[in-house]
């Protein structure tokens, strides 16, 4: 069987027919009409007024800052459960990341280490200028607690959404909680333009000034005139046609990747020491990847075994995010942990979960995955 991927692109729809219409059309250089429509579409889907086509999900968080106008002296909150761009962005800006550690139902940003960051802070004089939170592994964060936190302190809400296009929380969209949000459309994400982003918001003046600042900056004047640092961060409306493709899909890879969960789901329910990532109440997750907990007192086997057992037999599976507290490109940065990342990360494995995999492929997968485990717990029996 040929390689099985995490999460493959998955090219299903009408890709081709609507990049063939905008090569046509001549709309190639490099914005048009596609990339206008994809932003209304993806506006509309995630229930915000404003959408803005980016180059990556990474541009959308820096444009996200730069907005705001955060920069050195500034403080801004990171969970340390993330993908590395989240704080990039921190210090891109020259602002000082610290990171907080995620909950066990979400995977995400903690409330109430939260709270205990902002009012810390507060207290030495000083003050939060941003809340990163990340809707981690297409899971929204735990919002009803955490917009009133970061309001209540002034702090700007920057939603990390790059994972979650189609979850929901309490009924509202990812993308619609933060005063700006950020999505990805990379290769590997729900839905792809190959590689883009965008950034959304309520706010008209955020995105009139994110769409100027991604097209170098330049001032309403017939010749080259710049008053601010600018940058070359816009999606191309050939990429905008494709995505807009993708996005007609969304609603069907967001029930395979689930049918996919409920399957491993059904599988890993009858081993001791292997848990699913838990789904907070009133969150419907897109289901991006689904990822485990392999407790190896309890399951006898360790998720990097399990990982080395699935590419033995050339399957992709991926350790969770190495949390930023730990990576040295972040060393000596202030956290505030209490050693729920630490455990997930320890323990955690992404399995494959693409919207494009067969039925055979994740059948595979299963058999895999069940050979491993029944073993390890027929050898731990053996033990004791
Ligand atoms: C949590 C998170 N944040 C940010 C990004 C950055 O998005 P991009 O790769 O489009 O720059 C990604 C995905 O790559 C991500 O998973």
């Amino acid at each position: 069987m040929s390689r099985i991927y995490l999460s493959a692109p998955d090219v299903r729809g009408r890709e081709e027919q609507y990049v063939l219409e905008a090569i046509r059309s001549n709309w190639v250089a490099p914005l048009g009409p596609a990339l206008d429509q994809f932003e209304r579409e993806i506006a509309a889907r995630c229930g915000v007024s404003f959408a803005v086509g980016l180059s990556s999900g990474t541009a959308a968080l820096h444009l996200a800052l730069v907005t705001a106008g955060i920069g050195p002296g500034d403080i801004v909150l990171v969970p340390t459960l993330t993908f590395v761009p989240t704080a990039n962005v921190v210090r891109y800006v020259g602002a000082e990341p610290v990171f907080i550690d995620v909950d066990e139902t979400s995977w995400n940003l903690s409330a109430p280490l939260l709270a205990e960051e902002l009012d810390a802070t507060a207290k030495k004089g000083a003050r939060v200028s941003a809340v990163m939170a990340v809707d981690l592994y297409g899971q929204c964060a735990d919002y009803d607690a955490i917009v009133p936190l970061a309001a209540s302190h002034g702090a700007l809400l920057v939603e990390d959404a790059a994972e979650a296009l189609g979850a929901t929380r309490s009924g509202n969209r990812a993308g619609s909680f933060g005063d700006v949000a950020a999505l990805s459309f990379n290769g590997n994400k729900i839905i792809t333009t190959s590689g883009g982003g965008m950034l959304l918001t309520d706010r008209h003046e955020v995105a009139e000034h994110a769409r100027k600042l991604a097209t170098q900056a330049r001032e309403p004047a017939p010749h080259y005139e710049h008053a601010e640092i600018g940058y070359n961060y816009r999606l191309s409306n050939l990429l905008a046609a494709f995505g807009r493709a993708q996005l007609e899909t969304l609603e069907d890879r967001i029930k395979r990747r689930t049918s996919i969960r409920e399957a491993y789901r059904s599988l890993l329910d009858r081993y001791d020491g292997v848990d699913m990532m838990p789904t907070a109440v009133g969150s419907a997750p897109n289901a991006w990847l689904t990822c485990i907990v392999v407790d190896p007192g309890r399951a006898g086997t360790s998720a990097e075994a399990l990982r080395v057992h699935l590419e033995d037999h050339n399957v992709e599976s991926r350790p969770i995010w190495k949390p930023m507290h730990r990576q040295p490109l972040f060393a000596g940065a202030r956290a505030r942990l209490d050693g729920t990342a630490d455990k997930i990360f320890d323990q955690g494995l992404c399995l494959p979960s693409g919207s494009g995999m067969t039925d055979a492929e994740l059948e595979e997968v299963l058999s895999l995955i069940d050979k491993h485990l029944e073993r390890a717990t027929t050898s731990k029996a053996g033990r004791t």
